[in-house]
């Protein structure tokens, strides 16, 4: 490897839940309030079950309350609705999360405008994406937040520079341009439909890649010097998790910071999640 930088979200998510750790600490000695997240996860999607036992054990490991609620795969909409209801009123119930996708017959935002906005720690209600457009303090969407964490890990004035988020999702990649767009950068929204992607990125100073394709971004889209966030995680040949980066092609490049997959931005995905609970309890 030339000289390319790995960033090590594992150890910069690790440090951030430590300070979660101590604040949440002085909430409760404080107030006497313990923060508490609630889970819900509709279906036994093997991939979803891992993150929500990830995020239930990040909670209980910085002294929060977690709370997983699991619904059949056949649970109908007017079921889950009854349930974030209940969340709504509960007073030891600061976070509500639903972890996405949601099987097909679920209309995803009828459920996500159910939330309170005051606890929708996903930051996805259309109340929070609002504010974030309108730049008032709000619940920023978990990734997106953490991926801009990493990138001011590299280089903390981000004013003037050019950056490219590959994939629009209301999840990440919508949410990432605002932010981006907030710290004075130059943005490129590229997705399915853009005609050239390497024309898209190869001038871009920062990277942002969240499309689930694996490996599909190489050496070509990438200007030496770039700083290249890949949210994506994507399982091939049973056991083998990759990026949506072709981390081996790119790290040819010259002078690049690089998130890895795994241990890039999946543990800031869960250290912001706290982050928002803990902000949402206080
Ligand atoms: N599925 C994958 N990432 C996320 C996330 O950040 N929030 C929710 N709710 N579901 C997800």
């Amino acid at each position: 490897m030339p000289d390319i930088r790995i960033i090590d979200g594992r150890a910069i998510a690790s440090g951030l839940r430590d300070d979660i750790t101590k604040k949440t600490r002085i909430l409760m000695d404080e107030t006497g309030r313990v923060p508490g997240l609630a889970v819900v996860l509709v279906g036994k999607s093997p991939a979803s079950q891992i993150y929500v036992a990830a995020k239930r054990k990040a909670a209980s490991d910085t002294g929060m309350n977690s709370y997983v609620h699991l619904l059949s795969e056949d649970a109908s909409e007017a079921d889950i609705l009854r349930l974030i209801e209940r969340l709504n009123t509960d007073q030891n119930v600061h976070g509500i999360l639903v972890q996405l996708p949601l099987p097909a017959h679920i209309n995803k935002q009828k459920i996500i405008n159910v939330i309170t906005p005051a606890k929708d720690v996903d930051g996805l209600h259309p109340y929070n994406l609002g504010q974030l457009v309108l730049r008032q303090n709000t619940a920023v969407p978990c990734t997106p937040k953490g991926c801009l964490y990493l990138i001011k890990s590299i280089r903390h004035d981000l004013t003037g520079l050019k950056a490219t988020v590959v994939g629009a999702s209301a999840l990440v990649g919508r949410p990432m341009a605002q932010l981006l767009i907030q710290e004075n950068c130059t943005v490129t929204q590229a997705h399915s439909k853009t005609a050239d992607l390497v024309d898209a990125c190869k001038d871009a100073d920062i990277l942002v890649i969240a499309t689930g394709v694996p490996n599909l971004i190489t050496a070509q889209h990438v200007k030496d010097g770039a700083i290249v966030i890949d949210v994506g995680i994507n399982r091939i040949d049973e056991c083998r998790l990759v990026g949506d980066v072709d981390f081996q092609d790119v790290t040819s490049k010259r002078n690049c910071a690089i998130t890895p997959v795994p241990g890039g931005v999946g543990p800031m995905t869960i250290a912001m999640l706290l982050e928002n609970t803990l902000e949402a309890a206080t």
